[in-house]
């Protein structure tokens, strides 16, 4: 690890515990952090404090706590927020959706210092993201995650998007925030099911950079005992390789091992499974091709299955659906032309890219989580 630090400050206020700064620094950009912790609203008040205007993004499922970080940064900010409500889940990527937020921040008369900020899971924080690339050509973003997928993953590194009827994030931009809150009490309400799905992208960090995320799991599969150490840990891996990469003009793709056939996946089930549950299949599918291809020891490979196995995820898939995953993996943002471009391990941390692999490989692969 090179761009990304992490420094712990003293408690940010009452209630609150110390904070962790994780420096996300974009090769070309404007650094920022992502702060971990709780109680971090005083925190959100600071970064926005000095602005005329904020436009809090949220799902109806969090209407109350969008209502007190506006009451919040209205009294001790003094800055004029409105709480922007809508639909919860995937319905927010709607061009629909971000036409109604254009309409909020043109009646408020929103202009170039003032300030969006999303918070929610990472349907939410990339509606707002899109929101702030597009408005004016871009103002500052502040995104505060509320799920363990969006503390991770979606709010941190500048990928916006929504959805159309071609596909998922097809339409989007790279808006890299002002900051990122990710305030660990808010995960004390998550379903269960939305920490496991989310455990897909900790390990998925784990192989592709960081081993000691997957010791930290494999003596607690529930990954509750070291939920900050873990959450901290994939953060730094995300913002180390963000920082190199911030356009995902190369290394950046690593951050989709599991990935290719985890959205065919999704998308071969119409979205009605979690992306963590996609990709978790997808990381044993990964692991069975780089043992194929890329001369992946056995112990590694047979470790990805072993843990997502404890931690409750899915390793198999339906074995009729093969010819339906390998197109839904040709039209994947990865490919290039007509050939396929996945990820693999060489060894454990050791991720590259593979080009064109033999099909016959991949159904060899295909094979090992075949139900
Ligand atoms: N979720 C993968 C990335 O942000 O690049």
């Amino acid at each position: 690890m090179t761009s990304a630090a992490a420094t712990s400050n003293g408690p940010p206020g009452p209630g609150a515990t110390e904070l962790t700064r994780i420096a996300v620094r974009p090769a070309g950009g404007r650094p920022y952090d992502v702060i971990v912790g709780t109680g971090l609203l005083g925190e959100l008040a600071r970064i926005v404090a000095g602005r005329t205007r904020a436009a809090v993004i949220h799902p109806r499922a969090l209407r109350t706590t969008a209502e007190a970080i506006v009451a919040d940064l209205r009294d001790s900010a003094r800055v004029e927020a409105h709480a922007v409500e809508v639909p919860d889940g995937e319905d927010a990527k709607r061009l629909a959706v971000a036409g109604f937020c254009w309409d909020v921040l043109g009646q408020v008369g929103f202009t170039r210092d003032d300030v969006v900020i999303g918070l929610g899971g990472g349907a939410t924080t990339d509606l707002a993201g899109f929101v702030a690339a597009s408005w004016l050509r871009g103002v500052d973003l502040v995104q505060v995650p509320t799920t363990l997928l969006g503390m991770v993953d979606a709010a941190v590194g500048g990928k916006t998007g929504l959805d159309t009827d071609a596909g998922k994030n097809l339409v989007g931009a790279f808006h890299q925030p002002l900051a990122v809150v990710a305030d660990l009490a808010t995960l004390d309400t998550l379903p269960r099911h939305e920490l496991v799905s989310g455990l897909a992208e900790v390990v998925k960090c784990g192989f592709i950079a960081d081993p000691e995320i997957l010791r930290l799991l494999e003596a607690d599969p529930t990954g509750v005992a070291d939920q900050r150490e873990l959450i901290e840990r994939t953060i730094a891996v995300k913002a180390d390789v963000v920082s190199a990469d911030p356009r995902e003009a190369g290394r950046r793709e690593i951050l989709n091992y599991g990935h290719t056939l985890g959205h065919a996946i999704e998308k071969v089930e119409n979205f009605g499974w979690r992306h963590g549950a996609a990709v978790s299949v997808g990381l044993v599918y990964a692991a069975a091709l780089g043992r194929l291809t890329a001369g992946l020891d056995d112990a590694t490979a047979d470790r990805h299955k072993a843990l997502l196995e404890r931690i409750g995820l899915p390793v198999s898939y339906r074995s009729d659906r093969w010819t339906a995953l390998l197109a839904a993996m040709k039209v994947d943002k990865k490919a290039r032309g007509h050939r396929l471009r996945l990820v693999v391990l060489t060894g454990l941390a050791h991720p590259t890219t593979l080009d064109d692999p033999d099909p016959g490989l991949l159904v060899a692969a295909f094979s090992e989580v075949a139900a």
